[in-house]
């Protein structure tokens, strides 16, 4: 009897790996599983969960093995951990590449023409591109994918943003699409498509974080002025974000940070939240969310926020120090608290707006540098489940990039405008009351700081470019004369009034 091949084989079996394995035979797929650590593969078949699975999993114990046990076109996805991820205080990026470029090496004699291979890490674009390019010339597919949704995601339905090689595409299109997240009336609408040339689904996942990171500060925004600016006590927060749940503001992360509160240290009893060391950790995929954006030139103000606010968390000891030596308001909201706290939730619905708008032009702007065709609308869709921003609002955009798939700004949809304007009372109320409370909201007042330049005809920059004129001859344009110039003033020797 032939030896049996396998549908597709999978490198990596840290927590997301074995959760996605166990989520393609779920789907009817035969899966080979590699590991390193050649015990881990050993450990993973012996669980319970992998034994109910029969035949339908093997394991090998080296890559070329897992390559001799695939039907052709081989498939190979590698789920390598970044397994120098940096817990709080520290902020550095990993040295992400040199583990795929690694494997992908080893793996090209043991592959033949028309193989694929896939990377479902948290991989910065630019090598995705590198590598689609390089494998393409030897007649390899690669695939780079966003995979999104945690272990629960990759075990019931991942969100997944594969982009890469096009002729690979078709290749693992049926099996990607069966283990993702389904949304719609019908539950059947997969969280997973493809998302284009190259390197465009690392970058959309990196943006998907990116959003992540803002989404996740302007929560914390919204926590530390109920808390500090109204004293509210963690079953109050509980409460309050159990509310918004039930709102536009329906959201996953807006759904545990409810159950967060909630939650009591087995060791002490005391809530667990208080306990933490308010110093946060990051694996970087924020960082070159904010990094690109200058490379592009587009403001992606809420990420570039948030990732200062993580910095600046993680300086722990300086705070605590300079906490002791400089002063500033400490009182506390004296208006009407069930108001304020309504205002809040404008406050992060308005800044959530914004974050997504930003997100989204610095993907259009990318498509427009890197020549990929992005659907703003159905990249909406991927993130409407199965991912860590999944949320109602989603829906929204896909409606609005629907209506107009070259909407320059999200603002300016009609719904999104009005969500925006009726709520910027309440959120220049919020912001106004923490300034004048001394309490941050970093998210909060860089998203309001951008609604009001993007909605400014005019800004001061016209001094500014006085100014580089004036010490760097570095000329300027007129509003008076159109279609002219650039100009320069002899500043220091030109008439002066
Ligand atoms: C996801 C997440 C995930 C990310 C973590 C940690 O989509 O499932 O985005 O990919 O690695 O959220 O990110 P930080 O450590 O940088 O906060």
């Amino acid at each position: 009897m032939a030896e049996k091949k396998y549908d597709i084989g999978l490198m990596g079996l840290a927590v997301m790996g074995q959760n996605l394995v166990l989520n393609m035979v779920d789907h009817g797929f035969d899966v080979a599983v590699f590991n390193r650590t050649t015990s881990k593969v050993d450990d993973f078949l012996a669980t319970p969960e992998a034994q109910a699975k029969g035949d339908k999993l093997t394991g090998a114990h080296s890559l070329a093995e897992l390559v001799s046990k695939l039907k052709s076109p081989r498939k190979i996805m590698l789920m390598i951990k970044s397994k120098d991820a940096v817990p709080a205080p520290e902020l550095k990026l990993y040295p992400e590449s040199a583990a795929v470029d690694a494997v992908i090496a080893e793996l090209i004699p043991l592959l033949d023409k028309g193989d694929v291979i896939i990377d479902g890490g948290n991989t910065q674009f630019k090598d995705t591109e590198r590598r689609t390019k390089y494998l393409q010339a030897l007649g390899i597919r690669y695939i780079g994918t966003g995979v999104s949704g945690g272990e629960e995601g990759a075990r019931r339905g991942p969100s997944m943003m594969p982009g890469g090689d096009p002729e690979a595409w078709p290749l693992v299109k049926p099996i990607f699409q069966a283990i993702s997240a389904k949304v719609g009336p019908n539950k059947d609408v997969p969280c997973c498509d493809w998302i284009g040339e190259r390197g465009a689904g690392h970058y959309v996942k990196m943006v998907h974080n990116g959003v992540e990171y803002g989404d996740m500060q302007l929560i914390s925004d919204a926590y530390w002025i109920l808390k500090n600016g109204l004293g509210l006590t963690n079953k109050e927060l509980y409460e309050v974000f159990a509310e918004w749940n039930k709102t536009e503001l329906d959201s996953y992360l807006v759904e545990i940070t409810r159950d967060i509160f909630t939650v009591d240290d087995p060791e002490t009893g005391k809530p667990l939240v208080d306990l933490i060391l308010d110093a946060a950790g990051a694996k970087g995929t924020g960082k070159w969310m904010s990094q690109l954006a200058l490379d592009l030139g587009v403001p992606s103000t809420l990420v570039t926020e948030a990732v200062y606010a993580r910095a600046i968390s993680a300086m722990k000891q300086p705070r605590v120090n300079a906490s002791a030596i400089l002063s500033g308001p400490t009182g506390q909201y004296t208006g009407d608290r069930k108001e304020f706290i309504d205002q809040v939730k404008q406050a992060l619905y308005a800044s959530k707006i914004c974050s997504y708008a930003q997100g989204f032009v610095q993907m259009q702007a990318a498509a427009k540098e890197y020549d990929w065709k992005l659907d703003c609308g159905r990249i909406a869709l991927l993130w409407r489940g199965g991912c860590i921003i999944r949320a109602v609002f989603l829906e929204r955009i896909k409606d609005a990039y629907d209506k107009d798939p070259n909407l320059e700004n999200l603002l300016l949809d009609p719904y999104f405008k009005n969500a925006v304007e009726s709520a910027q009372g309440a959120w220049r109320n919020v912001v106004k009351t923490a300034f004048e409370l001394g309490i941050p909201v970093p998210g909060f007042a860089t998203a309001l700081t951008y609604f009001d330049s993007y909605r400014s005809a005019n800004l001061p920059a016209n001094l500014i470019q006085a100014q580089r004129d004036y010490f760097g001859a570095h000329t300027y344009l007129r509003v008076d004369k159109p279609g002219e110039g650039p100009f320069h003033t002899d500043w220091i020797n030109v008439k002066k009034s």
